[in-house]
């Protein structure tokens, strides 16, 4: 199964796709998790993203479009994969078509999330992510079984870099200036499955599987 996981920040993309990538035995690929990743080892990746992200804003193509195309040549995504946060722009979709061309496949069906703003906000403001293997928890919705400890991995838990007032409206700009527009592009090759994202987790996730359940 080869999926993408689409949503504005906060939507649940993560949180759906610890279950889905578990549940469908393929391979998670967050762009936003290999980035936290690179800056953390303040790789020259690293470096140049977290200028980026720190304002809200995408990081540049040419970087991300490579960091993608490298990570989709490697073994285990022969089994199957699901992106989460890539494409982010009409022209990341174009070049995600030209590299799933070159490696002779086709995606299976785009998921997207749809979640309103108000919401999204007490998300983001509300959650603390795993340091280590990047799980995300949430202070009322979602807590870890004990507080500021990963319940994956026993890593400590954070308030993102990026989970700022400030950041948050950023983000949601981009999102509806620049990501919502992909899923036009997917629309024309019949592979967007809408699911209401304003209830459980485990709601949430029975959708998924229900609209995933014909392949
Ligand atoms: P990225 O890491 O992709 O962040 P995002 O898109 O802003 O999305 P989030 O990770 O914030 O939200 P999510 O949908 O995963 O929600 P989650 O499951 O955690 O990108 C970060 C930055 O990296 C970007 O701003 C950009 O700068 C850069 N970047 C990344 N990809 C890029 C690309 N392709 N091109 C250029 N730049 C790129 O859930 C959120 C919270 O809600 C949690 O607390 C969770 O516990 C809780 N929650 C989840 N589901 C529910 C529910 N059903 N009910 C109640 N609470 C819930
Ligand atoms: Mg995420």
């Amino acid at each position: 199964m080869r999926l993408l996981i689409m949503g504005a920040p906060g939507a649940g993309k993560g949180t759906q796709a610890a279950l889905i990538k578990d549940a469908y035995n393929i391979s998670h690929i967050s762009t936003g998790d290999m980035f936290r990743k690179a800056i953390k080892e303040q790789t020259a990746t690293g470096i140049e993203a977290k200028k980026f992200i720190d304002k809200g804003q995408l990081v540049p193509d040419y970087v991300t479009n490579n960091l993608v195309r490298e990570r989709l040549a490697e073994a285990d995504c022969a089994k199957g994969f699901l992106l989460d946060g890539y494409p982010r722009n009409v022209e990341q979709a174009v070049e995600l078509d030209k590299i799933l061309a070159e490696l002779n496949i086709k995606l299976d069906a785009v998921i997207n999330i749809t979640v309103d703003d108000k919401i999204l906000i007490d998300r983001i403001t509300g959650r603390r992510t795993c340091t280590k293997c990047g799980a995300s928890y949430h202070v009322v919705a979602n807590k870890p079984k004990q507080e500021g400890i990963c319940d994956v991995c026993g890593s400590e838990l954070i308030q993102r870099a990026d989970d700022t007032e400030e950041t948050i409206k950023s983000r949601l700009e981009v999102y509806y200036g620049k990501t919502e527009p992909v899923l036009s592009h997917y629309e024309k090759q019949g592979l967007v499955k809408n699911v209401y994202g304003m209830a459980s987790i485990d709601e949430i996730f029975a959708n998924i599987k229900k609209v995933l359940g014909e392949f």
